[in-house]
């Protein structure tokens, strides 16, 4: 490694710390416009700015350096830029300690690696986003670690699901792309009892809707490059938890390597500003959108958080303080349908992926959710003729508009 800190102390980050303490009083919008102020750091600059370096000035003596915790050494390991995106998402997801990474699928594959070793076992809700399903179902056997799949009828009751000891429990809520909730109260205490991890994907539900920690989770993972940077501009992921589980992130994220380019922590956190206001008019357009559409006479099914049972809807009213905005359509006729539909949308762009203030529409089967066999997306609920809509932030009529006259 060009990293040449002492032995026992890689992935130890140093050079954090030391923004500006904010009145505990202040509401999340407010927190995300004003956290991660180091002035005395960036010449006073309101906007920190983009340390592009790959490495720092470390003059010996290095103990002294180290011991002043204030020295960083190379970008792998530390970089202010990825400090203050860091400090944005600790802060909106109430946790410890938080990274960054340079995808979702960089900060799930570096925290599941960090916990896990050959002969154990972990317990994934089949309810997940493609990406991670195949890193649980590839990669995982591969190293000898034993995934146990629970079906969204089993993930009903954690306790019976996860019988038997387990090392972590990952899911998702709301999951992608039907939207399922699922009980984190109920999964943090079953996990307790396996003696497992529970880890919660919490990036269709973003930080502003939902924070896993408050109901028991030990981390949270997000991609990113969805409502946290909101562009649709960058790549990045995060991890949030407490700073022990965090000391032994560090250790995979540096041997991993999936780190974050500062220019893009750089945007991730200037997205992050403007989190609230966004996902505010999102969860708007997601009501809005499931409520107008679901009296559409083509519309076979919307899915939506909540709207799966009475049970899940007071999951959402307890653990949930919008629902975003992701609705999934399942249209009469198919693909063909589908396919018709998506060709005649005016302003929402048929792209895959969501959480940017542009609407998207996209087919699961042909994106997210394409490596798996047609029998297993039914399973899972997802139909030939299912399209996912990731609400951006236009004025809802204007998407209601679009969306009808393309249903029309
Ligand atoms: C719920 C969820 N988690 C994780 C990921 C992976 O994130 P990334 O594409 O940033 O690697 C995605 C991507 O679509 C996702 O939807």
């Amino acid at each position: 490694m060009s990293d040449e800190r002492p032995p026992g102390e890689v992935g130890a980050k140093r050079g954090r710390g030391r923004f500006d303490a904010l009145p505990p009083w202040i509401g999340l919008g407010t927190r995300l416009i004003h956290a991660g102020r180091r002035p005395e750091l960036n010449a006073g600059a309101v906007v920190p700015p983009i340390y592009q370096t790959s490495t720092y000035h470390y003059p010996p003596p290095f103990s002294e350096a180290a011991a002043g915790g204030d020295v960083h050494l190379y970008t792998r390991t530390d970089n202010p830029t990825h400090e203050v995106a860091e400090e944005l998402i600790r802060q909106a997801e109430g946790g410890e300690a938080a990274r960054v990474f340079a995808s979702g699928m960089g900060a799930i594959s570096a925290t599941i690696l960090s916990f896990v070793r050959t002969g154990d076992t972990v317990v994934a809700l089949e309810d997940l986003y493609g990406g991670s399903l195949q890193l649980f179902s590839d990669l995982l056997p591969r190293l000898g670690v034993k995934v146990r799949w629970v079906t969204a009828a089993e993930a009903q009751v954690p306790a019976s699901a996860l019988h038997a000891p387990a090392r972590v429990v990952y899911l998702e809520t709301p999951s992608n792309p039907l939207g399922r909730v699922h009980d984190l109260t109920a999964w943090s205490e079953a996990a307790d009892t396996a003696g497992a991890l529970l880890v919660v994907d919490n990036t269709f539900a973003t930080p502003v809707n939902q924070n896993p920690l408050e109901f028991g989770a030990d981390l949270v993972v997000h991609s990113g490059t969805k409502y946290l940077g909101g562009h649709s501009d960058l790549l990045a992921g995060a991890v949030v938890g407490a700073a022990d589980l965090m000391d032994r992130i560090d250790v995979t994220t540096s041997y991993l390597g999936a780190v974050l380019d500062p220019f893009a922590a750089f945007l991730l956190a200037r997205g992050m500003r403007t989190l609230a206001l966004r996902v505010a008019r999102q969860n708007e357009n997601g009501r809005r959108v499931a409520e107008a559409l679901s009296r559409h006479p083509r519309v076979l099914r919307v899915d939506y958080p909540g709207r799966a049972s009475p049970r899940e809807e007071a999951l959402a009213v307890r653990q949930m303080r919008g629902r975003g905005g992701v609705v999934a359509l399942t249209l009469e006729g198919g693909e063909a349908a589908a396919t018709r539909f998506l060709k005649k949308l005016r302003l929402v762009h048929v792209a895959s992926s969501l959480g940017g203030v542009e609407s998207l529409a996209s087919a699961p089967t042909a994106t997210s959710h394409v490596h798996l066999a047609p029998e297993e997306r039914a399973r899972r609920g997802i139909a030939p003729g299912t399209v996912r809509l990731a609400l951006g932030v236009e004025e809802p009529d204007d998407l209601i508009r679009d969306l009808s006259e393309a249903l029309d």
